[in-house]
């Protein structure tokens, strides 16, 4: 079993609020032979049954939530799953796990310094056009359309931002929310983004309360999602 490679965090630690601590682990190639270390047999069942790249995603993101909760002071144990698919994260913390082909990433905190998290990580690429109706509502394609390649690269980043924004807020909205649904409006200047839509006025006023951060590097984009 190869050694995990950590990154340094800092390049997702500047786009997370204080409070909130993360971590960043290369992933091997899809089809790296051997076997995956799990830190519990109860997350190993979780997967047993899913393909060797999925189980090393997994295991990833929960090596790395483990550590960091361990870090805040949880108590170790394994880091389940829930019926949205969403981390069962122990009392008093919350957080948020992602992983693309070649990387992973999680941050942790406590509830008391934030209610949830969300980050996403997606490799470096620009969105495919054919893929632009199904995750960019009209107004965001319009402003990006006439950016040409940098368009298409921050179309990618609009992606992967509505990914970290949906592991915000779903346990919060309790429903499903659709790509479509939420419009992000980006600052080029400043890297962040803001959130905009809602099926009531709750839903609004809980949306205009969320930060959101980017950062396109040489080989991905990440995006966290907090509120603020
Ligand atoms: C859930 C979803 C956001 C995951 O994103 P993804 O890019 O496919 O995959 P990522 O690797 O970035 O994230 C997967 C991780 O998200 C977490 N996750 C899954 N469902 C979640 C949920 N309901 N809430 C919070 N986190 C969730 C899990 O930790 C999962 O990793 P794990 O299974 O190894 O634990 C995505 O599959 C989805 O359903 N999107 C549709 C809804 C949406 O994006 N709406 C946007 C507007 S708000």
């Amino acid at each position: 079993m190869t050694a995990p490679k950590r990154l340094p965090p800092a390049l997702l630690a500047e786009l997370l609020p204080p409070g909130v601590d993360c971590a960043l682990e290369l992933l091997p190639p899809a089809q790296t032979p051997g076997p995956v270390g799990f830190a519990w047999d109860e997350e190993r069942d979780e997967v047993q049954s899913a393909v060797p790249k999925r189980q090393r995603e997994y295991a990833a993101g929960r090596r790395l939530a483990g550590e960091l909760l361990l870090n805040a002071g949880a108590k170790a144990g394994p880091l389940l799953t829930g019926p949205d698919r969403a981390p069962l994260w122990p009392a008093k913390y919350t957080g948020s796990i992602s992983h693309c082909d070649g990387l992973c990433a999680a941050a942790v905190a406590r509830t008391s310094d934030h209610r949830s998290v969300g980050i996403d990580v997606e490799p470096a690429t620009p969105l495919n056009p054919k893929l632009w109706s199904s995750i960019l509502n009209p107004s965001e394609a319009d402003r990006l359309e006439v950016m040409g390649e940098r368009g298409a690269m921050l179309a990618t980043a609009h992606f992967s931002g509505k990914e970290a924004l949906y592991k915000l807020i779903a346990a919060d909205f309790g429903r499903f929310v659709g790509l479509l649904d939420v419009e992000l409006r980006f600052s080029l200047m400043k890297f962040t983004f803001t959130a905009h839509g809602g099926a009531n006025d709750e839903e609004r006023r809980k949306l205009a309360t969320v930060q959101g951060r980017w950062r396109i590097t040489g080989r991905h984009v990440l995006t966290t999602a907090t509120w603020s």
